[in-house]
């Protein structure tokens, strides 16, 4: 079920541990940060930033999903996600259905210690699918951006395992 990752990969999961020390964890101390890559091979970074009232809070991975949308790509290939203190840490089940939106994508954590490379639908084998018209069921409507896509980007990471 997981791997060992490739060297572009091991790239990707430092680059999120990198980002973990910008969280605003204040009340869970537990600090994220999340890579993610479309189509481009372009970074996209999310940070898990909490709140007072804690449901309000959001996770890193689901930020920088957000912040991939907002670059104009909207297909998913890799997650990276590193917690600031070296532990162990999978996207939350919440995590899991948003990226599925947009992919079946390649996720890179620590597990058991180690960095491992997973993929998500592995880690989540039925997203919920019911409600979008316009996107196929479990990938969402992707690679569709409108008013403009993002620019085409170097060749990175998002070459790996094509
Ligand atoms: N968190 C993430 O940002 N990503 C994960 O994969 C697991 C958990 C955040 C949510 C909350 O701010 C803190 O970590 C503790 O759960």
């Amino acid at each position: 079920m997981s791997r060992a990752p490739e060297p572009a990969e091991r790239l990707l999961f430092e680059e999120a541990a990198t980002l973990a020390p910008r969280a605003y964890a204040p009340y869970s101390g537990f600090a994220v940060g999340a890579v993610v890559v479309g189509p481009s091979g372009r970074s996209h970074h999310g940070v898990n930033v909490e709140n007072a009232s804690y449901p309000a809070g959001l996770c890193a991975e689901r930020a920088a999903l957000a912040a991939m949308v907002a670059g104009g790509e909207r297909s998913l290939r890799y997650v990276a996600v590193a917690a600031a203190g070296g532990q162990d840490c999978l996207p939350c089940g919440l995590c899991l259905q948003a990226l599925a939106e947009l992919g079946d994508a390649v996720i890179v954590a620590r597990l058991g210690g180690e960095v491992r490379v997973v993929q998500l639908r592995d880690l989540l084998t039925a997203p919920f699918a019911g409600g979008a018209r316009d996107a196929p069921a479990g990938g969402g409507a992707r690679d569709a951006p409108a008013g403009g896509g993002a620019p085409g980007g170097p060749a990175g990471v998002g070459e790996v395992g094509r």
